[in-house]
């Protein structure tokens, strides 16, 4: 940037599973001066289901960006890099010659792929859903891209012709973007970061290229699959027809390694949960990188030619999502966000009612697709106060059931836990948090750590000193602490009764 006068600005796409936004970050504050959201829809075609429209992604970025760069005027100028964020695992195929997409988005949380692979456990020695963790680090589960990929190559007879003719391409919601953003048809630049390949299922952990063993497990040709490049490089430049044209892209991180560099946990042993529609909590472990307690080993960021950084992840699939459904499916709440917690605080406690909302299964550490919701512990006294209550709490026990996870992995428990998300403006959901797990619940102030973690890897890519991310002295997101107030004892005692209630969820789907 040659005008030192002028402060520069890095503008972030942040392409979540609900919302588009588009935001600006000054980078001499980490202030963020400008933003823009649009609602993406879901579609349900099927029961378990879970589609997108790649194109209305695509338009909702623009459109964010249209009115962001209207707002900032001719300071829009000053926006000299952008990064890019996104829903990790959601598959997309398109036409290379055409740009249309074969095939709506299938988002990670949709389970459609349960033949694919019961298919795949079929060909492992004794059904091991663990067998390909070494290479890629990943559970066998629905949640991953290759079972996507695979299912529309084998059920959808366009998308297998485009294979054949070798015009598909293939991408996670980063692709997708960064091909379409740099040209399209036109040039596009079909690339992906460590973190999102790290959630296809395809890419060797630990050489970070497509592996061999796994292409040939999955039939996947690699002609389809993108280059696979660091989170923070230049990788071109915004298309003409697009705002923002010439602007350099130079950050992709996957949302949730994004908000564990917006947390700076970039020390070994720190870790982060994000609460959205799921949990995510993310730990550090700098260089290594294995589990053996159900826990995904993940890359959490590679910048540039620095060394590679790997993380465990505890992912959930259902978080904030019960609370949509008490509201939509039950009609418990009006509004998600102002109702839930004043409802839950009507009652004490939730009279002994756990909730487990395995909609789609459960993810870790459980790994079972065969789990299905169910709420036990009810009586007469029983009220929808209750059951509000036990599903904040189940998001709480779904943590505490990761925290296990990763204490047994790495040997020493977590002394605190960073958290950030739209559903952490609940007081009440922090201090369960906190009394449930035993720890101090730590809540960044800023709602936008993921896009601020995007920026610091654009930024650092464009060689924008006040990102650099090894000044570990600087205290970027003040917050806010909750204290546990309950008794070891207490806290066990309630664990165990969650247990009880999971194994009753586990095999419901099963014949
Ligand atoms: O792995 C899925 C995750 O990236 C989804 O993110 O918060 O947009 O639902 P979110």
């Amino acid at each position: 940037f040659s005008d030192q006068s002028v402060e520069p600005l890095i503008g972030v796409i942040d392409a979540g599973t609900r919302t588009v936004k588009f935001c600006v970050f000054r980078t001499e504050h980490t202030k963020e001066v400008a933003r823009y959201t649009v609602d993406i829809a879901t579609h349900t075609p099927e029961e378990g289901w879970s589609e997108q429209d790649p194109k209305e992604i695509l338009s909702a970025i623009r459109t964010c960006m249209e009115e962001v760069v209207k707002s900032l005027g001719h300071q829009a100028n000053h926006i000299v890099t952008l990064g890019i964020t996104n829903q990790r695992e959601t598959t997309i195929v398109w036409d290379k010659t055409t740009g249309e997409p074969l095939y709506n988005a299938i988002v990670w949380n949709d389970i459609r792929t349960d033949s694919t692979v019961d298919l795949i456990l079929s060909k492992v020695p004794d059904g091991n859903t663990n067998y390909f963790k070494s290479i890629c680090g990943l559970p066998i589960s629905p949640y991953f891209s290759a079972f996507k990929l695979k299912w529309l190559m084998h059920y959808i007879p366009k998308v297998k012709k485009a294979v054949k003719a070798k015009k598909c391409l293939f991408g996670t919601v980063d692709t997708w973007i960064l091909w379409n953003l740099t040209g399209g048809v036109n040039g596009g630049k079909h690339y992906t970061d460590v973190t999102n390949a790290s959630r296809t299922f395809l890419m060797n952990i630990d050489l970070l290229n497509w592996d061999p063993q796994l292409l040939h497990a999955f039939n996947i040709p690699v002609h389809v699959l993108p280059e696979i490049k660091s989170s923070s490089e230049k990788y071109g430049c915004i298309a003409e027809g697009f705002p923002l044209e010439g602007v350099t892209i130079s950050g992709i991180l996957g949302n949730q390694q994004a908000s564990l560099v917006g947390q700076r946990c970039l020390k070994e042993g720190q870790a982060k949960n994000t609460y959205r529609s799921g949990c995510f909590l993310l730990y550090n472990t700098g260089t290594s990188k294995v589990s053996t307690q159900g826990l995904v080993t993940t890359v959490a960021y590679k910048f540039g030619n620095s060394p590679t950084v790997y993380a465990l992840e505890g992912s959930v699939a259902v978080a904030g999502a019960a609370i949509k459904w008490l509201r939509d499916n039950m009609g418990f709440i009006q509004d998600v966000q102002k109702d839930t917690e004043s409802l839950a605080q009507e009652v004490f406690n939730t009279g002994d009612v756990y909730f487990v909302p395995a909609f789609k299964g459960l993810y870790a550490p459980y790994w079972r697709k065969d789990a299905r919701g169910i709420i036990c512990g009810l009586t007469a006294f029983s009220t929808k106060q209750h059951i509000v209550r036990a599903a904040l709490e189940a998001v709480c026990f779904q943590t505490r059931d990761i925290l296990e996870s990763m204490k047994k992995d790495c040997g020493i428990p977590l002394s605190k836990l960073h958290v950030d998300g739209k559903m952490t403006a609940n007081n009440l959901l922090m201090q369960l948090q906190a009394d449930i797990s035993g720890i101090p619940v730590i809540r960044a102030e800023s709602e936008d750590i993921t896009a601020l973690g995007t920026a610091m890897a654009a930024g650092a890519a464009a060689g924008i000193e006040i990102w650099d991310i090894n000044r570990e002295e600087r205290e970027l997101v003040p917050s806010h602490t909750f204290l546990p107030t309950s008794t070891s004892s207490e806290r066990n005692a309630r664990y165990t009764k969650w247990k009880m209630a999971v194994e009753r969820s586990l095999g419901w789907a099963l014949p």
